[in-house]
């Protein structure tokens, strides 16, 4: 038998044990994440379904966002190296946590949610110091960000469904997004039809649209750009 292998104080058995279990941990961890994640995402789009039962014009879809959808956005926003961001109608909270994992970490996020319900959920059920959750109207997202104290945002995403808003509100919140973004900022809105481009664009110019046919239904994706600062004037 070899001597000194063992280490002091711990017999070999015992040793050999926690080996084990700690290769068992490590193999067993990355499975027991997926299992969450897919009761998280079935708890989620059964909240979200309720929702849409409650008031479908307000919440405009039956299932929350799938995660081709949300790397799309990502990609469109620009997250990975954006500061301030801001989500108009969060949901039960999918694309959020999908952006709080493609933010740097010192980015800020604020999401504006109209539902009572969905906002309480979001707030209790995400727990990241990046996030700030307010519960209002798109409309109001320049008086949310200054109450915050936060900067003009890199980047605004929104899944609220402009074809079934009031007119009215729609245009107040394409103007209000224009105004509050940062040059070189982004307005990234996702949508079945084209109302939101009708609304923007006259603040905006013209977007980029992509199609994300892995989505249930498949969405647009509009994406506008500020223009950036002219260093010469
Ligand atoms: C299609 S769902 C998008 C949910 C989530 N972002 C996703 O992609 O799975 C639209 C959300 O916008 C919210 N909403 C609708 N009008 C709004 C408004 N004026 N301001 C803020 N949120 C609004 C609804 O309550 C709903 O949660």
């Amino acid at each position: 038998m070899r001597h000194g292998v063992k280490p002091v104080g711990q017999p070999r058995a015992t040793t050999a044990r926690a080996a084990t279990r700690h290769g068992l941990d490590e193999r067993l961890e990355p499975r027991i994440e997926r299992t969450a994640a897919v009761g998280q995402a079935a708890r989620d789009s059964l909240a979200f379904l309720r929702g849409f039962l409650q008031h479908p014009d307000q919440v405009g879809s039956v299932i929350p966002s799938s995660s081709f959808l949300e790397s799309r956005l990502v990609r469109c926003a620009g997250l990975h190296t954006a500061r301030c961001v801001v989500e108009l109608g969060p949901g039960t909270g999918g694309t959020t946590r999908a952006f709080l994992r493609a933010l740097p970490a010192t980015a800020q996020l604020m999401t504006i949610e109209l539902s009572p319900t969905f906002h309480a959920r979001i707030s209790a059920g995400i727990r990241d110091p990046r996030l700030i959750t307010q519960l209002g109207s798109a409309e109001q997202i320049g008086e949310f960000l200054a109450a915050r104290r936060l900067p003009a945002p890199d980047a605004v995403l929104s899944g609220i469904p402009f074809s079934t808003m009031p007119t009215e509100v729609a245009d107040r919140v394409a103007a209000a997004v224009a105004h509050v973004l940062a040059p070189g900022g982004r307005f990234v809105a996702y949508q079945v039809r084209a109302h939101v481009a009708r609304y923007a664009s006259p603040y905006l110019g013209d977007p980029v649209q992509q199609w994300e046919w892995l989505n249930i239904p498949p969405v647009r994706v509009f994406t506008w750009q500020r223009l950036p600062l002219d260093p010469t004037v």
